[in-house]
């Protein structure tokens, strides 16, 4: 029996539709463990902050299981082969650019495609600002190098430990999206880059991984603390969602938040994270005024927003950058549908016409 009715919402009979699959249980997973009631996550049997600490290259490792040293080495070599084959021309977004750019990637393993996000993405950020392309060097880790390939120059340490713990933090999430999209592509026995490419795709969208640069876009419109009551009624009145606000499993704020608030902090970047935390606190007032029963309250890409800005990261990178960190997770989970998996092929229900 595959569907979990200790969900929030019990499910009915076998062939009732599930709307968004809520609380449909589609896989056994060792890599990610989300508790929604609390408001708790573990990666790979090891709570969040732990995870966050470990930085990218040691979360790869344990997500992988395979020693840090090495998974450094490979990932390193794995964005220079990824430079050598840049595609030259400029595509129109960030993850147009991915998803061109990893299609082509047939018969890579997971350092190959885990390498070539950071590179793609870059490359892409210079030439949109009509720049070349810079390439990766091996003597800095992961997170460091993609700042270095985006900015150019040595990143500043504290900026670069940031984006590393940033990387970390969003690897993997449990039976998001993203990750299931990658999931049922590998159940059908596609390449590794073919199950990246879904998950690339499904990212996007704004109600998965594209809120970020949105969330930037509400944070300048309102300018000030004083005008968020004003502006988010307006949104909601006008029925828009607010981006950064609500998560399909936290009935809390999402845990990742706090730590990219205080890797803000951190960075000293005060200013910007007062207003962020005043839009937060009414946009939650808000919206528990309209669902009284339901809990929405800021979730990753609110401060994944506020912390990317603070690093340097251009705002049109944004979902990009979160896919650099997100495919470690997804080829980890790629391994273990292979292992284990079997195709995924659910039903529907016919509610067309008949002859
Ligand atoms: N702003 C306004 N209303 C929202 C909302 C938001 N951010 N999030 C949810 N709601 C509303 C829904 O429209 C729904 O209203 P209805 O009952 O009148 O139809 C109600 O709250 C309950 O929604 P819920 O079941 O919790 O949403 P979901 O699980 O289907 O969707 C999200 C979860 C994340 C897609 C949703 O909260 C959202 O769109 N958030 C904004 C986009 C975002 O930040 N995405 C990044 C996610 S990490």
């Amino acid at each position: 029996m595959l569907i979990n009715v200790a969900g929030r919402r019990m499910l009915g009979a076998m062939n009732d539709v599930v709307r968004g699959l809520e609380g449909v249980v589609v896989a056994e997973t060792r890599l990610g463990d989300v508790d929604g009631e609390h408001g708790r996550l573990w990666i790979a049997g090891r709570p969040l902050e732990e995870v966050a600490d470990l930085g990218f290259e040691g979360t790869c490792a344990l997500l992988w299981r395979r020693p840090r040293d090495e998974v450094r080495g490979t990932l390193a070599a794995a964005r220079r082969a990824a430079f050598a084959r840049l595609p030259d021309r400029c595509a129109s977004g960030a993850m147009v650019a991915l998803r061109e750019g990893l299609a082509a990637y047939e018969d890579a393993d997971d350092a190959a495609l885990v390498g070539a996000v950071p590179v793609l993405a870059a490359a892409w950020a210079r030439r949109r600002a009509g720049l070349e392309p810079l390439a990766p060097d091996a003597s800095r880790d992961h997170a460091a190098d993609f700042l270095a390939m985006v900015q150019g120059g040595e990143p500043a340490a504290a900026r670069a430990r940031a984006l590393d713990r940033y990387l970390a933090t969003v690897s993997e999430h449990g039976m998001n999206a993203s990750t299931f999209a990658v999931r049922v592509v590998a159940s059908t026995a596609a390449s590794r880059a073919a199950a990246i490419v879904a998950g690339v795709c499904a990212l996007e969208g704004p109600l998965h991984g594209g809120a970020p640069g949105p969330v930037l876009d509400m944070l300048d419109a309102i300018g000030v603390p004083e005008q968020a009551e004003a502006w988010l009624r307006g949104e909601l009145a006008a029925g828009r969602r607010i981006m950064g606000m609500g998560h399909r499993i936290y009935r809390t704020r999402d845990p990742r938040a706090a730590v990219f608030e205080r890797a803000v902090r951190d960075l000293g970047a005060g200013g910007r994270i007062g207003l962020a935390r005043a839009v937060e606190r009414e946009a939650e007032r808000l919206l528990a005024e309209r669902h009284p029963g339901r809990a929405l309250r800021a979730n990753v890409e609110f401060y994944t927003a506020v912390l990317l800005e603070a690093v340097g990261i251009p705002r049109a990178l944004f979902t990009a950058t979160f896919a650099a960190g997100r495919v470690a997770g997804w080829c980890a989970h790629y391994g273990e549908e292979r292992e284990g998996g079997r195709l995924m092929r659910p039903s529907s229900r016919y509610v067309g016409p008949r002859p």
